[in-house]
């Protein structure tokens, strides 16, 4: 049987107090139902249904894939009136499996025991044991512990709200066993909703098996509410990663204070201070070091490179022993070939750097190519936009630029060629030449300061 997933995602989020739809606010950087969209396609799929309402059109714009289908539900009539909105669509004889977007931490190995149990003589039911079951769906089992109903909390009697097995809300049933059940659905009930719970009492007087199946842990099927809810499970997804990371053979300071918003790929003996947050795809290759509070986005840090602290990498390779920061920016299209140094306050695009070469302090250097072993010195800076064009500057290997000076693109600096410190560049500086455009410093002697101007 092939496998259609339907994910709830039509409800306000009123608590949420967010012009942002609920499902869409983010874990990792990433929306919540599109955590549980990634589970899911782990599962090998055949369709993913999401049922949106609120806030519609911007979870069509957010989430997209080729796999992914969206059914709109006008009104919010109850769960299941949800899932009857996708029933034309699915196949006539699939697994079906049914998440909400705002629980976004299930895991696939929950889901494929759950799934284990959707055959055309049974279902499955993810329940958990919570000790404060207040507010969810009860499990209610007959003298054979076989379960029998869902009731809802505001349709249960004392006895019931004693019950401290709930109703996650994720299930997984046949196609037939929805187009059977669904229509016989009605909203006689306190909330004049269309329960999808009431299938369960349908699935047993119809002597279909109704089988639990629990999560490893707690967290994985907890929903978000408000934006507490959101940050305790940005936190345990965290922590996921972080325990992750260490297994890996990598050393962190806090696995408290670290925040990964992508994938990141780190070898051994890798350390990473505290405050670190990383995003896109990150690769650290062996004994890499990150200092406190650096930000890195897309990048690749080869063997042995050391990061200082509030050192910010975006889109970058770093090939290899480079020594970054503190306090350095290296922007997208930044190439440090290997035991290139960067140091405080320097600010990097589109460059390329090569082996050994040095731009230690307070420069802008951006769309060049700087040489093997080449010395950048303090304040040296690249004029490479005119206000139209960006243009390039070239810098020969071990060429030396004096500090505080502005190299105006387009412009070549020779192999071994020095550059006068304060000097402006605008031609070409051959190789091995030295060229300075400083004026000539003047000098008076004794010359009497100017004194305090009387006041009368
Ligand atoms: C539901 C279950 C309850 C379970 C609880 C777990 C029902 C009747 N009750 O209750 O047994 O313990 O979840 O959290 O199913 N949604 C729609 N359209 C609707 C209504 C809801 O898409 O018309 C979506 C919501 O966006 C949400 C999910 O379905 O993602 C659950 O809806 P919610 O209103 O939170 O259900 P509960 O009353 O909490
Ligand atoms: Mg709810």
């Amino acid at each position: 049987m092939s496998l259609e997933v339907v994910i709830l995602a039509a409800g306000q989020g009123t608590r949420m107090r967010s012009t942002l739809p609920k499902v869409l606010h983010p874990i990792a950087g990433k929306p919540m139902a599109g955590h549980v969209i990634d589970t899911v396609r782990s599962l090998n799929t055949s369709a993913i249904y999401l049922v949106i309402g609120h806030g519609a059109n911007q979870v069509r714009s957010t989430l997209t894939g080729d796999d992914l289908a969206f059914v709109e539900q006008l009104e919010q009539l109850g769960t299941g009136h949800a899932v009857a909105q996708a029933l034309p669509k699915l196949s006539e004889n699939s697994q079906v499996l049914i998440l909400y977007g705002d629980v976004p931490l299930i895991k696939a190995a929950t889901l494929k025991k759950l799934l284990t149990h959707a055959t055309a003589t049974s279902m499955g039911l993810l329940t958990v044991n919570l000790d404060n079951p207040t507010g969810y769906g009860r499990i209610i089992r007959d003298a054979q512990e076989q379960v029998t109903a869902i009731v809802e909390q505001k349709d249960a009697n004392p006895e019931q709200l004693a019950i401290t097995e709930i109703n996650t809300g994720i299930l997984a049933v046949t196609s037939q066993q929805l187009h059977r059940w669904l229509p016989q659905l009605s909203n006689a009930n306190s909330q004049g909703e269309y329960y999808l719970t009431d299938i369960i009492a349908m699935a047993y007087q119809e002597g279909t098996l109704i089988e639990t199946v629990q999560p490893a842990s707690s967290a994985e099927v907890e929903g978000v509410n408000n934006r507490l809810q959101l940050a305790e499970l940005e936190r345990v997804y965290q922590l996921e990663q972080a325990i992750a990371l260490m297994t890996a053979g990598v050393t962190l300071a806090d696995p408290a204070r670290i925040d990964v918003r992508g994938e990141l790929n780190a070898a051994r003996d890798v350390f990473i201070d505290v405050g670190c947050v990383f995003e896109g795809q990150v690769e650290l290759a062996d004994g890499v070091e990150i200092g406190p509070y650096c930000v890195i986005k897309n990048a690749h840090l080869g063997a042995g490179v050391k990061l200082a602290a509030f050192t910010h990498l975006d889109d970058v390779v770093l090939a290899g022993n480079n020594h970054v920061g503190p306090f350095a920016r290296l922007r997208p299209g930044t190439h440090l070939e290997t035991n290139a140094k960067i140091g405080n306050f320097v600010e990097t695009k589109k460059v390329r750097v090569g082996q050994g070469a040095k731009i230690n302090h307070l420069s802008y250097i951006g769309d060049a190519e700087v040489g093997a072993n080449a010395n950048i010195g303090a304040g040296t800076i690249t004029c490479n936009y005119d206000g139209v064009n960006k243009h390039v500057t070239k810098i020969g290997a071990g060429a030396f630029i004096g500090s505080n000076s502005s190299l105006v693109a387009p412009i070549e600096i020779g192999a071994g060629a020095t550059v006068g410190a304060g000097s402006i560049i605008t031609r070409k500086v051959d190789d091995h030449a030295l060229a300075v455009t400083r004026a000539k410093q003047l000098q008076k002697a004794n010359w009497p300061k100017p004194s305090k101007k009387q006041e009368n």
